[in-house]
């Protein structure tokens, strides 16, 4: 069993817990993740591992409460446990050695960025983060990416920080300076506009992908995605992956396969499916 030793609400649908697992917080590295099974014959839900502690011997998750599953996970209580914490799982992120990097967060993405701009920052590199929410509220990470390096803040409606999508300071970072790598995570119509715009520039580009997983073991299939015409496995070849080579529609789609399902789970869990909703 994994204690939940606090929990912190970040923005209005987004909580991280901060969670007991002291073999996983020594040996975990940026980019990986774990998969969080609640109780028996709950779903299995994969968790990048946003941050860790190995001398408290605990991990922070960031977890976006979209659906039954990961509602009942945020609803956890300091004390309480979950009861399998599977990992870590996936390859650590590609990093380089010197030079400058850009770390770009969309939303709830900005939990996934934090781990490998702090791995970037060790190594020497220097760090400038690019991250946005819908209005400030829903900016997360800022004080712990400003330990790393320059933030530049982005929000939809202008509320906090420069007004416009995260894509819009990328667009002017990279006219003007030079910049050896970027790290994308967030919405897929975000990474695709990343990848898009980062490739004239000729300047290589690592997205996460957040398919639907099952196993986590390469077994199921479930989290296929394609990078030009080959096939590749997110829980075991990725989650990261070179950013203009992947194929975001098939991604988008796949990922709508479950929606009816879930929005069905989640009425039934709210006592609207027994009143013929
Ligand atoms: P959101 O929709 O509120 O967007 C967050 C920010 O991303 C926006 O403020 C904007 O700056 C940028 N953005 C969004 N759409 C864009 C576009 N078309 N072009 C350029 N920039 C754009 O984000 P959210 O609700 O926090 O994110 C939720 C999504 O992120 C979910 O779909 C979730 O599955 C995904 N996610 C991905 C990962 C991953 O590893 N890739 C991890 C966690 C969540
Ligand atoms: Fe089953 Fe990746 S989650 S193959």
């Amino acid at each position: 069993m994994h204690t939940i030793l606090s929990r912190q609400q970040l923005s209005p649908n987004v909580t991280r817990l901060d969670v007991r697992a002291p073999r996983i917080a020594e040996i975990r590295q940026a980019g990986q993740f774990v998969i969080v099974h609640l109780d028996e014959g709950a779903e299995r839900i994969p968790l990048t591992i946003a941050d860790a502690d190995p001398a408290a011997g605990t991990i922070a998750l960031v977890i976006q409460a979209v659906g039954k599953s990961t509602r009942e996970l945020v609803a956890l209580e300091p004390g309480q446990a979950i009861r399998d914490v599977v990992g870590p799982l996936g390859h650590p992120t590609e990093m380089i050695a010197s030079g400058r990097a850009l770390c770009i967060g969309g939303g709830v993405g900005t939990a996934v960025v934090h781990p490998i701009a702090q791995g970037l920052h060790r190594r020497g590199v220097k760090v400038t983060s690019i991250i946005g929410g819908r209005s400030q509220e829903w900016v997360i990470f800022e004080k712990e990416l400003q330990q790393l390096g320059e933030v530049v803040v982005c929000t939809d409606d202008g509320s906090y920080g420069r007004k416009g999508f995260v894509t819009d300071a990328a667009k002017e970072i990279l006219a003007v300076s030079g910049v050896d790598i970027v790290y994308a995570v967030g919405p897929v119509p975000m990474m695709r506009a990343v990848a898009n715009l980062t490739r004239p520039f000729g300047v290589r580009t690592i997205v996460s992908l957040n398919p639907v997983m099952i196993d986590g073991t390469g077994m199921c299939g479930g989290c296929r995605v394609s990078l030009g015409n080959e096939t590749r496995f997110a829980c075991v070849d990725g989650p990261e992956f070179d950013g203009h080579q992947v194929n975001y529609e098939e991604l988008m789609d796949r990922l709508g396969t479950y929606r009816e399902f879930e929005q069905r789970a989640t009425a039934c869990a709210d006592g609207a499916c027994r009143m013929g909703r």
